[in-house]
């Protein structure tokens, strides 16, 4: 038996065909259009660090443009060149290694009130005693960042003959560029004009979070405690600084007056 198609029989196909074709073009640009808009919203972001030279900060970014825009010419080509330039001139640390006498640790971690709860953060571990001190003495999770490689292997072999790599993490990273906000205490032995680097980032930890830096201060935020100790094996006095979160501002005036002071000692890390 033939079957005689109407007109309007014989074009239903292709209207269905016409009509799934249109959907699909609906969603694919109602998805292109915000996409497109944030990929260029975060490379934007990411050419502007990278022009400040915060090059880690800048590649997020980048990265993050393209998981929304994968075809993104400019955050692709962009974040290539960068990503080789990071490889060829890596960052030279901004303090030299110089580690924390044992004692000086231990006082650290005391005026922190460290228990097992808390999350410590050392910001350039060095050779990682303060995060391995930590986890051992209190249980607690720390994480010790360095920007050198060096740094960053003597650090895991300490977690390792310690056996504390349940609780401790080492991480290669500039501590400039890193969320702070997880952390519950702070450890920092870097240089006076490092630790005011640091505000922006300190300012996002959590309330009643501690900060403690051997040796130096923080010039406009005011201590809560400072206590003075020689080592029992050494000959000079070091210094621990201890703040808690909210960080209490000092009037513009009389901080920019304290910038004045000079910055290091004999027995302190230099650049
Ligand atoms: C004075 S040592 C302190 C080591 C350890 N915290 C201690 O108290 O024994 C400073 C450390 O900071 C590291 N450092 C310097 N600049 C850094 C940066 N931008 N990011 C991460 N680590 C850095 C250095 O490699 C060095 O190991």
């Amino acid at each position: 038996m033939i079957e005689i198609k109407t007109e309007k029989q014989r074009s239903a196909p292709w209207k269905k065909i016409k009509l799934v074709v249109m959907i699909l073009v609906i969603v694919l640009a109602a998805l292109y259009v915000p996409a497109k808009f944030f990929a260029v919203k975060f490379t934007n972001a990411g050419t502007k660090l990278y022009d400040q030279g915060r090059y880690e900060e800048a590649m997020a970014e980048f990265r993050r443009a393209l998981r929304v825009y994968p075809w993104f010419k400019p955050a692709r080509t962009q974040l290539a060149e960068l990503e080789k330039f990071v490889k060829d001139h890596p960052r030279r640390p901004d303090v030299r290694f110089v580690p924390t006498p044992r004692d000086v640790v231990d006082k650290m971690l005391e005026m922190a009130k460290v228990t097992k709860d808390d999350i410590l953060y050392d910001l350039g571990c060095g050779d990682g005693r303060i995060v391995v001190t930590a986890a051992k003495r209190y249980g607690c999770k720390a994480v010790g960042y360095d920007i050198d490689p060096r740094r960053v292997e003597e650090s895991l072999e300490n977690v390792k003959k310690n056996k504390v790599g349940d609780l401790v993490r080492i991480e290669q990273r500039d501590i400039f560029t890193l969320d702070l906000s997880e952390a519950s205490v702070v450890t920092l032995y870097l240089l006076p004009r490092l630790n005011v680097r640091l505000i922006p980032q300190l300012e996002k930890l959590k309330p009643g979070s501690r900060i403690v830096s051997h040796d130096f201060d923080m010039k406009g935020v005011e201590p809560d405690e400072v206590v003075a100790l020689t080592p029992k094996r050494g000959k000079f006095e070091h210094k621990v600084y201890l703040w808690t979160t909210p960080l209490k501002k000092i009037k513009e005036e009389a901080s920019a007056e304290n910038l004045e002071t000079d910055e290091t000692s004999s027995t302190s890390p230099t650049e």
